[in-house]
């Protein structure tokens, strides 16, 4: 097993200290002790207030960090260590009562991700990367799929909705569908990283993401033996919305399929 990081201690913290709250409120919705019309306020209370849990514990530990948040904005501070916050990945996921959810923290020096965790508090998953030192879920070494057959892959991605379409998405689900074993739309991007990671995906693709969608999950393929690009094969970078990633055995055969935008 391998020891965590510090930084990854305190992220551990803070997320955890985060997912009480959350799971508390998950409960509520599954208990339907809130009216549907009152469900957009509490869910968007619910990233706030998450959001000012994670912020507390990081700001103690971190305060001359600059933050990207995806509730608060910017907060500015030092250029050189970034803390990219999403309290709440899969928001809708959230509403509907399906448990695919993640709170995401992420550290970015000098444009790289160095750091990462995606916790889950509904199914107790706590997902941490660090450059160099593996990818990790509750103590369990992940590894990216072996799968190089086509035929048998599962390949994750994000269905546009409401106001975040683009041309071509069917085009580019036909493409790839037609030739795996299917296509899962997981309503996480986070969530998808992560079972990219753990070898339970063994492709994804999603356009018009933000890197709090993304940061701890880049990582996690990446020190998971995977590979991560833009979806026409060139470099990811922290400002790039578009994403593909894969165990890298498939990498290029979704590339291609996916030529069409
Ligand atoms: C969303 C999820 C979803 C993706 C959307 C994201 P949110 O994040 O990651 O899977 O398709 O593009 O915005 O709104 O649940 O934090
Ligand atoms: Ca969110
Ligand atoms: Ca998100």
């Amino acid at each position: 097993m391998q020891i965590q990081p510090p930084i990854i201690n305190i992220f551990e913290k803070a997320v955890r200290k985060a997912g009480k709250l959350l799971l508390r409120d998950f409960g509520e919705i599954e208990n339907l002790q809130i009216q549907s019309k009152n469900i957009g306020d509490f869910v968007t209370n619910a990233d706030l207030k998450t959001e000012k849990i994670l912020l507390e514990t990081l700001q103690y530990y971190y305060p001359n960090s600059t933050y990207i948040t995806e509730e608060s904005g910017k907060i500015k501070g030092s250029d050189e260590e970034i803390i990219v916050i999403d309290p709440i990945d899969g928001t809708t996921n959230f509403i509907h009562g399906i448990p695919l959810v993640g709170i995401v923290l992420g550290k970015v020096c000098n444009g790289e991700i160095t750091d990462g965790v995606i916790f889950n508090p509904i199914l107790n998953e706590f997902y941490w990367a660090s450059k160099g030192k593996g990818a990790w879920c509750n103590n369990k070494r992940l590894r990216v799929s072996k799968r190089q057959d086509f035929v048998n892959c599962l390949i994750g991605s994000g269905l546009p909705q409401i106001n975040r379409t683009y041309p071509k998405y069917l085009e580019e689900i036909d493409n790839v569908s037609r030739d795996c074993s299917g296509i899962r739309s997981i309503g996480a991007a986070a969530i998808n990283l992560a079972y990219v990671a753990a070898g339970k995906l063994d492709g994804y693709w999603e356009r018009n993401l933000n890197l709090w969608d993304v940061s701890a999950g880049i990582l996690l393929v990446r020190e998971a033996g995977g590979r991560v690009t833009l979806p026409n094969g060139n470099e990811w970078t922290i400002d790039s919305p578009d994403i593909l990633a894969s165990n890298i055995l498939i990498h290029e055969v979704i590339q291609k399929k996916l030529k069409t935008n």
